[in-house]
């Protein structure tokens, strides 16, 4: 298994993986105009890992100058708890700590219970002082 970072040409074959991963989570943002767009803003942060000549995890990493922000980790059911998650988040968290950016946030389903726990124990803090609003510029 390797991890490595997530390029333009990956798209198809990762937004094929989040079909089976992360539904759910998907949205016009992941159109791959957008996934483009946030490739080229945050330039070499998102990771892939590679086993047995395909994708089989995903991380989107980048930051706005001031907070990093991770999106859409996922891994293929059959890879999981193996460390792979731990591999790419790992990478994410490097690559966002060497911008200079000191804190990086994650948004998880309240009953996504596999999420929370993978994150619990990665050591990210569940904030309980703050909820998330959404606005539709559209
Ligand atoms: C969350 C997710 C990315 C974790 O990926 P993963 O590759 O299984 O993650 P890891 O293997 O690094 O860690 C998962 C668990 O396996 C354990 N583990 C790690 N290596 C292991 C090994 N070699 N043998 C057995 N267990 C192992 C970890 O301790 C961890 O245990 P825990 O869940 O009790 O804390 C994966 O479950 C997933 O894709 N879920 C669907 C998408 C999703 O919900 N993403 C999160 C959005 S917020």
């Amino acid at each position: 298994m390797i991890i490595r970072p997530m390029t333009k040409e990956d798209y198809d074959e990762v937004y094929a993986m989040w079909q089976t991963t992360s539904k759910r989570a998907l949205s016009n943002a992941d159109s791959r105009e957008q996934i483009e767009r946030y490739l080229d803003r945050n330039a070499c942060m998102s990771q892939v890992a590679v086993a047995d000549g395909k994708i089989v995890g995903t991380v989107l990493a980048g930051h706005d100058g001031r907070r990093g922000f991770i999106h859409h980790m996922a891994v293929m059911p059959q890879y999981r708890r193996k460390g792979i998650g731990h591999s790419l988040a790992n990478t994410a968290i490097e690559k966002i700590k060497a911008e200079g950016i000191d804190k990086t946030h994650i948004f998880c389903y309240q009953n996504n219970e596999t999420g929370q726990n993978f994150w619990k124990d990665f050591g990210f803090k569940k904030r309980d002082d703050v909820f998330v609003y959404s606005f539709d510029n559209r």
